[in-house]
C-alpha cells in the first residue's frame, strides 16, 4: 500500500497495525460510549495534515471537531505555550491572578458583536460555558426558564444536553433533564417545521416564539433564548436573517436574553469572527470555546458588562477555568486571526468549495443539498430528494470510503446525515482540492454501490 498525493500519503492500508493494536487496547479500556470515529492513532499533527503511528499522512477535514481554525501546531501558539509552561501552569486565576487571562478578556470584550460594555470570564470547555451563561442570565433575570431550539447541540452535562435537540445518542437513557427548559422548532428550511417555504412563510418558524409563550411558558418566566446562530451537530444550517430578526426582537420586548451559543461557528468558521456578525445580531451573551486556543481546552462567556456584574463574587468561576498556558495560546490565536486574515480565509475556502462541488448535485441524485457560510460547509445526503427522506447508511459508507482514502471528515445531523467539513482554515488551496476530490471519489463510490434512488 503505498498512495500519495499532495498531502495524502498512506503506506498501509487505514487503520494501519499499529493503530490496530491499540484500538483494541482502547476498546477493553475506555468506554463504547466515548465515541471512535477514525481508528487512527494520531503521532503528530501540523496546519492540516496529521500524522498516524503508522506513519501514514492524513488530510484533515475536521481540527478536533471545529478546534484548530488556525492549524494543529500554529507556531506562535506553541511557542508561547512553552514559555508559560517554563514559567507558571496553574495558580487559579480566582487566588493569585495573571495578566494573560486579564487581556484575553479585554480582546475578546472588543471583539464580540455590540458596541456596549462587555466583560468575560473563562471556564474550561463549551458545555460548562453554555450552564454558565444560564446561570448568568437566570441571575440577571431573576427568571428560570431557558428557551432553546430543535436540532440545538449546547454539550453533554446535564444542563446543556437539557438544552440539546438531539435524542440519540446524546440524550437516551440519561434523564431526568434539567426542569424549565422549552423548547421550539429552528429555523431549518431544508426541513421546514411548517412545510413552508421561505420567504413566503414569512419566518412563521420564529413568529411561534409568540405562541409558545401562550402554550408553554409565559414571557415573564423567560430568562432566556439560546441559539446557535449556524447549526453545528444539527446539521450546519443557517436560518434566514429575518429569522434572528424576529427572535431578538420579541426576545427585546419581552425583557428575554438573547444567548447565542458559537462554541463551533466562532473564532472565524463561518467568514467573521462570530457568525452572529452576518446576521447583524448582538447578543447579550456569547459563548464561544473549541478554536479559541489552539486546542487546549478553554471557553469563554461574553456579555453586557451590567448582566455578567449580576452574579456576586464566588457565584462564578472554577479551579481551572482560565488556564494560564490556554490563556497564553488563545492570545497568540487571536493574533493569528489578525495577522493570518482567518476571516478572509474562511471565506476563500467557502468559495472554493462552492465552485468545486457546483455540479454534484447533478451526478450524486442522493445529494439533499449543499450549504454553508465560509468555511463552515456541508452536505446533506436524502434517499429521495421529494421525500428528502434522510440517507443515513450512505452518510456513513461515505465517510468510510474518505477514511480509507486518509481524509479525515465526520458527519453532523439530527438524522446522521450531513457531511461536514470544519477543515483548519490554514489548509492549502491544493489540499482543499485533493480534499474534495477524494470526497467527490467516495461518493461516486457509494453511487456505483446504489446510493441513488432518486
Ligand atoms: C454549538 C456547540 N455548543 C456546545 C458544545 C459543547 O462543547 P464541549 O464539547 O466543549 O463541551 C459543542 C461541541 O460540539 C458545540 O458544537
Amino acid at each position: 500500500m503505498n498512495i500519495a498525493t499532495e498531502t495524502i500519503h498512506l503506506v498501509t492500508a487505514i487503520p494501519g497495525p499499529r493503530s490496530a493494536e491499540l484500538q483494541k487496547r482502547r476498546e477493553a479500556s475506555v468506554p463504547r460510549g466515548v465515541a471512535s470515529v477514525l481508528p487512527v492513532f494520531v503521532r503528530r499533527a501540523s496546519g492540516a495534515t496529521v500524522e498516524d503511528i503508522d506513519g501514514n499522512q492524513l488530510l484533515d477535514f475536521t481540527g478536533g471537531i471545529g478546534c484548530q481554525n488556525a492549524g494543529h501546531l500554529l507556531p506562535e501558539a506553541v511557542r508561547a505555550i512553552h514559555e508559560q509552561i517554563d514559567h507558571f501552569i496553574h495558580t487559579c486565576f480566582m487566588v493569585t491572578p495573571y495578566e494573560s487571562y486579564v487581556r484575553l478578556a479585554e480582546e475578546l470584550n472588543a471583539r464580540a458583536p455590540g458596541a456596549f460594555s462587555k466583560k468575560t470570564f473563562f471556564v474550561t470547555g463549551g458545555a460548562e460555558a453554555v450552564e454558565n451563561a444560564i446561570k448568568v442570565a437566570r441571575h440577571f433575570t431573576r427568571r428560570q426558564a431557558v428557551i432553546a431550539f430543535e436540532d440545538s447541540f449546547h454539550g453533554r452535562t446535564q444542563l446543556a444536553l437539557s438544552l440539546t435537540g438531539k435524542s440519540k445518542p446524546y440524550k437516551a437513557g440519561f434523564g431526568p433533564f434539567a426542569p424549565e427548559v422549552y423548547r421550539m422548532p429552528y429555523g431549518y428550511c431544508y426541513r421546514c417545521p411548517h412545510s413552508l417555504t421561505y420567504p413566503s412563510c414569512e419566518v412563521e418558524c420564529a413568529r411561534r416564539l409568540e405562541s409558545t409563550f401562550k402554550r408553554y411558558i409565559e414571557a415573564e418566566s423567560v430568562a432566556a433564548v439560546i441559539f446557535e446562530p449556524v447549526l453545528g451537530e444539527g446539521g450546519f444550517f443557517a436560518p434566514p436573517a429575518e429569522w434572528f430578526e424576529v427572535v431578538t426582537s420579541i426576545c427585546r420586548k419581552h425583557g428575554i436574553l438573547v444567548i447565542a451559543d458559537e462554541i463551533q461557528t466562532g473564532f472565524c468558521r463561518t467568514g467573521p469572527m462570530f457568525a452572529c456578525q452576518h446576521f447583524g445580531v448582538e447578543p447579550d451573551i456569547v459563548v464561544t470555546a473549541k478554536s479559541i486556543a489552539g486546542g487546549l481546552p478553554l471557553a469563554a462567556v461574553t456579555g453586557r458588562a451590567e448582566i455578567m456584574d449580576s452574579p456576586g463574587p464566588g457565584g462564578l468561576g472554577g479551579t481551572f477555568g482560565g488556564n494560564p498556558v490556554a490563556c497564553a495560546a488563545a492570545l497568540e490565536i487571536l493574533k493569528a486571526v489578525d495577522t493570518l486574515d482567518l476571516s478572509e480565509r474562511s471565506r476563500h475556502i467557502g468559495s472554493m468549495f462552492e465552485s468545486i462541488t457546483h455540479d454534484w448535485p447533478g451526478r450524486f441524485p442522493f445529494i439533499g443539498e449543499i450549504r454553508g457560510l465560509g468555511a463552515m460547509r456541508a452536505i446533506e445526503l436524502v434517499k429521495d430528494r421529494f421525500t428528502k427522506e434522510p440517507a443515513s447508511e450512505q452518510t456513513r459508507a461515505v465517510l468510510a470510503a474518505c477514511h480509507r482514502r486518509g481524509l479525515i471528515i465526520i458527519s453532523a445531523g439530527t438524522f446522521g446525515n450531513v457531511i461536514r467539513m470544519l477543515v483548519p482554515l490554514v489548509v492549502s488551496d491544493g489540499q482543499i482540492e485533493e480534499g474534495l476530490r477524494v470526497l467527490e471519489q467516495a461518493l461516486a463510490e457509494i453511487q456505483e454501490k446504489g446510493g441513488s434512488h432518486q
